[in-house]
């Protein structure tokens, strides 16, 4: 019998694509082919994500699709695996559809609960009961020899990959789902790590992006002494082969902020990128999203990067519409991204979720039309800073690690830019579109900077 196949679709942030990533890799291990499409698959997964209401009604108009094939084809496997699988659970069985319901911390077993699936028809469910309890040992080696799958599956490896430095979330922001899908938190082993690291520079990864819901609290305790983020920041500059590193998500506080910055402006391999998110300018509203820290605070701790790591770029994401909100509040976030400067930010509208602490306590009293105009307010304020900060490029040449063909094409023919258009991003996480050969992807170019927008930077490559 040939190979069964299986198509996957992510639908959630970089945690999410990663772990598709090694999902990919461990199904191809166990045998498996993979399907670029539902057509030719005896199974689907669907990677999903439950941080806004409306990433869950995507997936859920993407299974009323998968209903409708299944008419057809009765013997299709569907699986559901990710944050609305923990969150949602057996509930996700109930139009028929979904064969298979995996959470994230159960992701090792997937390529047995397909061949399962396959085999005997029959639902199978996956998740972990206590969501806040520690994972037990048995588990957390499972999924600590799971993150280096890709050892077997190198031909799947492009010129950049995501490492999790760190699972889960104890930060309980009041808006937020991940804590309650993701568990709590917990930093890997720096060896583990390393040696992860290690392996996709040999097998020719360049850049790397450390991953964690706020990966500045990194922290491992060892015999001698606490690993923190800054440390990782350096074992990983002294893999050979590695070129770029980049780390997100940070959550602001003051600890071991210097030293990561630190490590930023010493360690040359350490991209002088920071992503930051405020969610807010009004201190009431930061006390009602439990975050600690006030708007002046963060402010300058901004300072205070761009003191160290001068040519540092910063980036941030906002919640409008958050309960209580109101047009003073929101005034305040405007001052605030006016001042902050960033190269480009995030912005959306609160959707309340349940079992969350905002959702339980405060109502949901901003309209959907506010929401809306804030939305596109506030988007338009960091448009013309993005604008201004693009426009200061011009002229410029910038080191870019190409990704590959652009998927739209942007430059125009007639002002001589012909051949394929490829795009990457430089180490300040400038998308960048130029025209040059394909065998460029994943390798470096000094592009020179001819043409910006707000969020895309055109350019000449230069030989
Ligand atoms: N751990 C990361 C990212 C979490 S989710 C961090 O703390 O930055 C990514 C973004 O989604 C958040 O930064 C926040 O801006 C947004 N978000 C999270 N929950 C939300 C909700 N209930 N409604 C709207 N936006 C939300
Ligand atoms: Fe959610 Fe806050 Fe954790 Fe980010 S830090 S994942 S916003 S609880
Ligand atoms: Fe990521 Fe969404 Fe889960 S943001 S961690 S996939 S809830």
């Amino acid at each position: 019998m040939s190979a069964r196949t299986v198509h996957i679709k992510s639908f959630g942030c970089q945690m999410n694509k990663l772990d598709t990533a090694l999902v990919s890799a461990a199904l191809q291990n166990a045998g498996f082919r993979l399907a670029s499409s539902v057509k030719e698959a005896d199974a689907v997964l669907i990677n999903t994500c439950s941080v806004r209401a409306h990433a869950e009604q995507r997936v859920l108009s993407h299974l009323g699709h998968l209903k409708h094939i299944k008419k057809q084809r009765r013997d299709l496997v569907v699986g559901v695996i990710g944050c609305m699988a923990q969150r949602l659970g057996d509930e996700l069985f109930d139009a028929r559809t979904v064969d298979i319901v995996c959470g994230p911390a159960q992701i090792p077993q997937i390529p047995t609960l397909i061949k399962q699936a396959l085999e005997e028809k029959k639902k199978l469910l996956s998740i972990t009961e206590e969501i806040r309890q520690p994972l037990g040992d048995d588990q957390t080696q499972a999924l600590e020899k799971f993150e280096s799958v890709f050892d077997q599956a190198e031909k799947d490896i492009q010129g950049q990959a995501f490492v999790r430095a760190m699972r889960g979330c104890n930060n309980f922001c009041s808006y937020c789902v991940v804590p309650y899908v993701r568990g709590p938190e917990v930093s890997r082993p720096p060896a583990a790590i390393i040696d992860q690291i290690r392996q996709l520079a040999e097998a020719g990864v360049k850049q790397v992006t450390l991953l964690g819901q706020a990966v500045n609290k990194y922290k491992y305790a060892q015999r001698r002494k606490t690993c923190c983020l800054a440390d990782l920041l350096e074992m990983a500059s002294e893999v050979n082969g590695i070129e770029w590193i980049k780390f997100v998500t940070n959550y602001p506080t003051e600890k071991f902020y210097e030293q990561i910055l630190k490590a930023m402006a010493d360690l040359p391999k350490v991209c002088n990128y920071l992503h930051m998110p405020a969610q807010s300018g009004s201190d009431k509203i930061l006390r009602a999203m439990n975050r600690h820290y006030t708007a002046s605070q963060y402010l300058e701790m901004l300072d205070r990067a761009r003191d160290i790591v001068p040519d540092i770029a910063i980036s941030g994401d906002f919640i409008v519409g958050y309960p209580g909100e109101t047009q003073e509040d929101f005034k305040a976030t405007i001052e605030l991204v006016k001042k902050a400067r960033y190269k480009n930010c995030f912005i959306f509208k609160y959707s309340p979720r349940p079992g969350t602490n905002a959702d339980k306590t405060l109502q949901d009293d901003v309209s959907q039309e506010v929401k809306r105009q804030r939305n596109t307010e506030l988007l338009a304020v960091q448009k013309k800073i993005s604008t201004e900060l693009a426009q200061g490029l011009l002229g410029k040449t910038v080191k870019v690690l190409v990704e590959g063909l652009s998927k739209k094409p942007h430059l125009d023919p007639a002002e001589g830019d012909i051949g394929p258009q490829l795009v990457g991003r430089t180490a300040s996480d400038w998308i960048v579109v130029f025209n040059g050969p394909p065998s460029l992807a994943w390798n470096f170019a000094n592009v020179k900077i001819t043409k910006t927008s707000p969020l895309t930077l055109f350019g000449r490559l230069r030989r």
